[in-house]
């Protein structure tokens, strides 16, 4: 049987990793700037989390939400006390769109209204819902195509307060744009949303799936700027890649038993993975060394005269090109060994472990610095 071919690849595979660093099947060493896909938070392979996940695996992997799950509690109140949100509720899934899914959802049924505003370049999953709201056609098969959904432009307080009406169910916003190029929301624009959703009793849902748990520099990009969405939805960064995601509820919303449901979400495994994953932000602060190797990386990447712009907060951060960058990648993967991702075709994006050290940084600074003055 054949792979079903929708995946470019890299001619690399990666057995083993530690940290930032990453082995290949050929034993070449590699500093990984791009975790994945913002996916790796504590560092690949750590420790804490390799024990936790072993332990569990080695007493319960699964059993269904048909049972007591002390684990899914535990991860709850630790995630409370770290992002500060303890008043909000968690619900448990698998995967960045499928959270996505669940708070778009969630917010219908709380308004019983159908309308989204979303935005210019927004990328929420591939999921019915989620792609629905997500500013690209190419991803969406006709089904897809629901008739729900008014997009404008991101940043665009004036359209913001156009937009939402008594009709909105719900403004679905990224923080930092991940797919969209690494477009930081601005203060005035999410207060402006926070501000038209009170106005009209629509529901602010903040897609935390890329530029959450701690990325940014503070646990949530919002807490910048003491926004408080209605729905949170969070993926990536959540199990340092063992897959699980959820959303975080604020009081005002009903629970009632089969609202929403999910056979594998908040399963032992996937809560063991969590639960160690705020183990280490905690314990080794990742959330502070995302801020502080973010801003070194940031003002550096600035005296650079090279680069047309940098973006971006925390360790996630955007170095737009004047060219396309598939060159620059190229060598900086096969020369330097150093993975980078990318957005559209000029904007190099830097994921990296929350953990990474200011001495790759440097590095990457300085390899980069060969192709761009
Ligand atoms: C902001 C954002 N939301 C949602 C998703 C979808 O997450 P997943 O691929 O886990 O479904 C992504 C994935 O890149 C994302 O960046």
């Amino acid at each position: 049987m054949k792979l079903f071919d929708v995946y470019p690849i890299n001619a690399i595979e990666p057995v083993k990793a530690l940290g930032s660093k990453i082995w290949d099947s050929k034993g070449t060493e590699y500093l990984d700037l791009y975790g994945g896909h913002a996916v790796i938070s504590i560092g690949h392979s750590h420790p804490h989390y390799v024990r936790k996940v072993s332990d569990q695996l080695a007493k319960l992997a699964f059993y269904s939400n048909s049972v007591e799950i002390p684990l899914q509690q535990e991860l709850a109140t630790r995630l409370g006390e770290l992002s500060g949100l303890d008043d909000y509720r968690l619900f448990l899934v698998n995967s960045g769109a499928e959270a996505n899914e669940n708070a778009l959802k969630l917010a219908s049924f709380h308004t019983g209204r159908t309308k989204i505003v979303a935005f210019t370049k927004a990328f929420h999953g591939r999921t019915s819902a989620a792609v629905a709201v997500t500013d690209n056609p190419a991803i969406k098969a006709p089904l897809n195509f629901a008739g729900h959904v008014q997009f404008v432009p991101f940043n665009d307080v004036e359209a913001v307060k156009a937009a939402v009406d008594g009709d909105t169910c719900a403004v679905i916003v990224e923080g930092i744009q991940g797919v969209g190029g690494i477009q930081v929301a601005t203060e005035a624009f999410l207060k402006a949303i926070r501000e038209a959703c009170d106005r009209t009793g629509a529901v602010m849902i903040h897609d935390s799936v890329q530029c959450g748990y701690g990325r940014s520099g503070k646990f949530f990009s919002f807490q910048h700027y003491g926004v408080k969405p209605d729905i949170i939805s969070m993926a990536k960064g959540m199990g340092n890649g063992f897959p699980i995601g959820g959303i975080l509820i604020a009081p005002e919303f009903q629970a009632k038993h089969g609202l929403l449901g999910t056979t594998f979400g908040g399963n032992h495994l996937a809560c063991a993975a969590g639960i160690a994953v705020l183990d280490v932000i905690k314990e080794e602060r990742l959330t502070d060394n995302a801020a502080e190797v973010g801003s070194y990386l940031i003002s550096e990447l600035k005296g650079f005269s090279g680069i047309r712009e940098v973006r971006g907060r925390g360790l996630m951060i955007g170095v737009e090109l004047e060219e396309p960058v598939g060159t620059i990648r190229k060598k900086l993967l096969e020369d330097d060994k150093i993975f980078t991702g990318v957005a559209g075709t000029n904007i190099i994006r830097l994921l990296p472990a929350l953990s990474l050290e200011k001495e790759g940084a440097a590095r990457f600074l300085e390899c980069l610095k060969q192709y761009i003055k």
